[in-house]
């Protein structure tokens, strides 16, 4: 048996599709991530296509309601990105962002939700190795666990 097959038989049998393809939503900060996502495209990075960019103003523009609203309208995982900390472009909006989001993430895994399923990173605008690095990443681990199912399965 092929490493491939073995892949897949092992995903069959934890119940995820060999096929399967995540759909993730990424919030990104305008003044840090969308640019380094942007520079990682200037340099010809390769990355999973199965990430969408929403450019944000601001990692603190994103609500917790707009991350259960992509989770229910079938995206399988969602990513949050901003500036540094000490870095954001209206001072604090992304340590107000790291209390909310993280005490939303601490929730919804409380009601079961994987934690690979909801991720907060902080990338800079020259950062478009760690941004491909980040996708990269959280494809894999959003592949591993597979799709999402908001009225079963997990939360
Ligand atoms: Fe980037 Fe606030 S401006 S996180």
């Amino acid at each position: 048996m092929s490493v491939v097959e073995e892949t897949a038989s092992a995903k069959a049998a934890e119940g995820v599709p060999a096929d399967f393809e995540p759909n993730i939503l990424a919030f990104a900060c305008h003044w840090c991530t969308y640019s380094g996502a942007d520079l990682a495209g200037l340099n010809r990075m390769n990355y999973p296509a199965n990430v969408r960019l929403l450019r944000v103003p601001c990692s603190g523009r994103v609500n917790p309601q707009f991350v259960l609203a992509a989770l229910n309208k079938g995206v399988d995982g969602v990513l949050v990105c901003g500036c540094h900390p000490g870095d954001c472009h209206y001072f604090s909006g992304n340590y107000y962002a790291k209390r909310r989001l993280m005490a939303f993430k601490r929730m919804l895994e409380y009601v079961g939700l994987p934690p690979e399923r909801f991720q907060v990173r902080w990338i800079s605008g020259s950062e478009a190795g760690k941004f491909r690095d980040t996708v990269i990443s959280v494809c894999k681990q959003i592949k591993e666990i597979g799709p999402y199912h908001p009225s079963g399965g997990d939360a």
